[in-house]
């Protein structure tokens, strides 16, 4: 039997599943014999259950290379460590540069803070959804302050070029935020090599880690004193005061934390660094690179995106013309099993850039526990779907 337990799971891109048994056992662990809030009490649960929050704030900041680990930032997700960057950093005046590939866990609070008076500049990419750095230099204004940009797609998995616009950032002393859900855990990130000031990172998808684990690594760049929090309340630090601390992480980190998701994702990013990322990256583009064979070889059916292996990551869309992606999705799951997304992946402006909206696509996410046999099952699948619309 596959782990996915009789399924072929390929939604990694919305989260991964399975997880490693090691993150089960960690959450099992902490609530069964620790269970304690953090920071809160001076009880050795309480205690133990702080360690564990620190280590995974330690493992976080050393897969990422941030400066330091009082600079991650936890929270529920990645739209959430995204609306605290953008918030918290940006008054009205500010100019944003951002790409057309944007996921509206970015493109969703820029619009709202349009209304605040904030510019907002959309860099539009090529059909395969690649950014050129030379565009964004061009788009910087006097009143730019920062670029905002989504590391892979989550439509085609194109790879924007985070370093070239990392280096151009720092040039002209801008912010440099880098929405990492899609790369985290499955590409080398290095947050003070890249230049990059601002990394929201999700816990769930390709770290590997449990839903409602995610958070905001804050550079050097980044001074605390200027932030904005977006949730204001108590932090098991500073008690005496009815003002927010305002030093980090706990001036961001108001409210008891995940602890018992922080373990189970202490313990995939130690399942992730034990594999390798690389390890894991090379098995999930062969797999890639196996479907975009595949698929490229059927008709009808078209598949978006560079089609480069070393320009994306492990995750693709297409779709069988004269079926709708919704219906190929549907079918693949009632009539073979097949686990995948359709439609607009959360994500309208990534559809415009290559062609594919109000329709959508369906999408293919791999992970590290698909095989190549599972790759051979879905051709199949869904080569008779398109024999039916031939
Ligand atoms: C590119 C991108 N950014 C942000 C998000 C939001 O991630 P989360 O669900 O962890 O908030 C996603 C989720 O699909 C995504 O693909």
């Amino acid at each position: 039997m596959n782990p996915s337990g009789g399924v072929i799971y390929l939604d990694n891109a919305a989260t991964s599943w399975p997880k490693p048994p090691c993150v089960m056992e960690a959450m099992a662990r902490f609530t069964s014999e620790i269970g304690a809030n953090p920071g809160r009490s001076g009880h050795r649960l309480s205690v133990e259950a702080g360690r564990i929050v620190y280590r995974t704030r330690e493992a976080v900041a050393e897969f990422f290379n941030a400066p330091d680990p009082l600079r991650v930032v936890f929270g529920h997700n990645a739209t959430e460590a995204i609306n605290l960057a953008l918030k918290g950093t940006l008054r009205p005046g500010d100019r944003v540069i951002t790409s057309s590939m944007e996921h509206n866990s970015t493109m969703r609070p820029l619009r709202a803070l349009e209304r605040q008076g904030i510019e907002v500049t959309v860099v539009r990419c090529s059909p395969e959804g690649y950014l050129s750095p030379a565009d964004v230099e061009a788009a910087i204004r006097r009143d730019t302050v920062m670029v905002a940009l989504n590391h892979a797609s989550n439509v085609v998995g194109s790879l924007l070029p985070v370093p070239e616009v990392g280096a151009i950032a720092r040039k002209h002393d801008l912010l440099f935020l880098v929405d990492a859900a899609q790369t985290g855990g499955a590409y080398p990130i290095d947050v003070q090599g890249d230049a990059i000031d601002l990394l929201a990172f999700t816990g769930h998808k390709l770290l590997y880690g449990p839903t409602g684990t995610g958070g905001l690594i804050i550079g050097d760049r980044v001074d605390a004193a200027r932030l904005e929090p977006i949730i204001y309340g108590g932090t098991g630090s500073r008690s005496e005061r009815e003002q927010q601390p305002d030093f980090l992480p706990d001036m961001c980190e108001s409210g008891t934390p995940n602890v018992v998701g922080l373990a189970g994702l202490e313990a995939a990013i130690r399942w992730i660094r034990e594999r390798g990322v690389e390890h894991i990256r090379s098995h999930e583009m062969f797999l890639t690179g196996q479907m975009l064979r595949g698929l490229k070889a059927l008709s009808p059916v078209t598949v978006y995106g560079g089609l480069d292996l070393s320009r994306q990551t492990a995750t693709i869309s297409f779709n069988i013309t004269g079926m709708q992606a919704s219906q190929a999705a549907a079918r693949l799951d009632e009539e073979f099993d097949i686990m995948c997304r359709p439609g607009l992946h959360c994500t309208p402006a990534s559809h415009r850039t290559i062609g594919t909206f109000p329709e959508g696509s369906v999408r293919f996410s791999f992970g590290a526990f698909n095989t190549a046999e599972e790759v051979d099952a879905v051709l199949l699948a869904v080569g008779k779907l398109a024999q039916e619309v031939r």
